[in-house]
């Protein structure tokens, strides 16, 4: 008999998040009815959305309940099947949970298929070519295009959608700045993503840095941050310019919304969209042309990869002190064979 195991949120969390937020509870896994898939989990995607699916404050899906297993997007496998839509041994991606093994349901929210073979490591798939890559696609290609010779700026760079926003931007002819803590990632988004300027806002003088990086004026901001660090780049805009509000992660963890003031947006004219990948409308072409440029070398994918479901908790506050590069996972499944 297969044993499940879900992590299921026990309080809110204030501030950072505690493995005491959640309850571990094992169960065995219900036999399968017609139209139904078992996918055995294997990797998580720890997302900042988790932090905000976590508090009750007002957002693009209902909070998760207290008691109800944690939300989460993932990647496994389909290892038993009574349904039309998934055969044993599909890749499927989508909203797994916070679990061992999931049950997928012809009539239910659908997970993606994804290709067999595409050569393509799982980790990349649910990073680079997964949501992450489609989140910076989408932006860049729908919500605010950047046109050759522009400059693009991006927050958040060398994470997992800025870093590829960053990628984008060079493969459409961009002049692409990043902004990042620390002198390692500024050196790693020039020497290893090919950025032509890095800012480590955690620098003194890091807004004359900006000024610097930015001799033209912005003329696209793909936000992932807000805070100063949004309001530093609105400051530098041009005229007309875009702004795909992608995310704002200096937020994420206070549970007061922040008194920021929008204003220079009026000021300078600006569009600003915000956006939700779930909402993109074209994701086949977004998954062939990022693994494309994987493939080809023109983006170039990284992931940190953690262990062990019952980490998901403390791994997830990861994305709020820094500690990693490209995109964060927790692989929590073995498969056999
Ligand atoms: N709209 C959508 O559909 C959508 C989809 C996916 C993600 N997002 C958003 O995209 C953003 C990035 O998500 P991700 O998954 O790619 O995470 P990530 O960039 O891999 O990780 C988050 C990074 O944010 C930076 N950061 C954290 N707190 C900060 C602060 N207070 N000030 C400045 N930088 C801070 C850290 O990098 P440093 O070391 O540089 O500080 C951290 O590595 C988030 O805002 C997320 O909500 C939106």
């Amino acid at each position: 008999m297969l044993i499940n195991r879900q992590l299921r949120l026990k309080k809110r969390p204030e501030g950072l998040v505690q493995r005491e937020d959640f309850d571990l509870v094992e169960s065995s896994v219900p036999a399968l009815s017609d139209g139904q898939a078992l996918i055995q989990v294997l990797y998580l995607s720890m997302d900042p959305t988790n932090r905000v699916w976590m508090t009750d404050k007002p957002q693009y899906m209902p909070p998760v309940a207290i008691g109800e297993t944690m939300r989460g997007l993932g990647l496994g496998r389909v290892v038993a099947s009574r349904s039309k839509k998934y055969a044993e041994g599909d890749l499927v991606q989508g909203l797994v949970g916070w679990q061992n093994y999931v049950i997928a349901s012809d009539e239910g929210t659908p997970f993606t298929r994804l290709p067999a073979q595409s050569g393509i490591p799982l980790p990349t798939l649910l990073g680079a070519c997964g949501f992450s890559g489609m989140t910076a696609y989408y932006g860049l290609t729908d919500i605010a295009p950047v046109q050759p010779g522009e400059t693009l700026v991006v927050s958040a760079a060398a994470g997992s959608v800025g870093s590829v926003a960053g990628q984008i931007g060079k493969i459409r002819g961009a002049r692409v700045v990043g902004i990042a803590g620390g002198p390692e990632k500024c050196r790693y988004l020039i020497d290893e993503l090919g950025f032509d300027a890095a800012v480590d806002y955690k620098a003194d003088d890091w807004k004359n840095e900006l000024a610097k990086a930015t001799p033209d004026g912005v003329h696209v901001n793909f936000e992932n941050v807000g805070g100063p660090v949004m309001r530093a780049v609105l400051q530098r805009m041009v005229l007309g310019g875009r702004v795909a509000l992608c995310g704002l992660i200096a937020g994420y963890n206070s549970a007061e919304k922040p008194a920021d003031d929008y204003s220079i947006i009026i000021v300078k004219r600006l569009i600003v969209r915000g956006f939700l990948a779930f909402d993109y409308a074209e994701p086949e072409r977004a998954a062939r042309d990022l693994a494309n440029w994987v493939r080809e070398g023109r983006i170039k994918a990284e992931e940190t990869v953690e262990d062990g479901l019952e980490n998901a908790p403390v791994v997830l506050n990861r994305l709020f002190d820094g500690s990693h590069r490209g995109k964060l996972l927790l692989r929590v499944g073995v498969e056999e064979g």
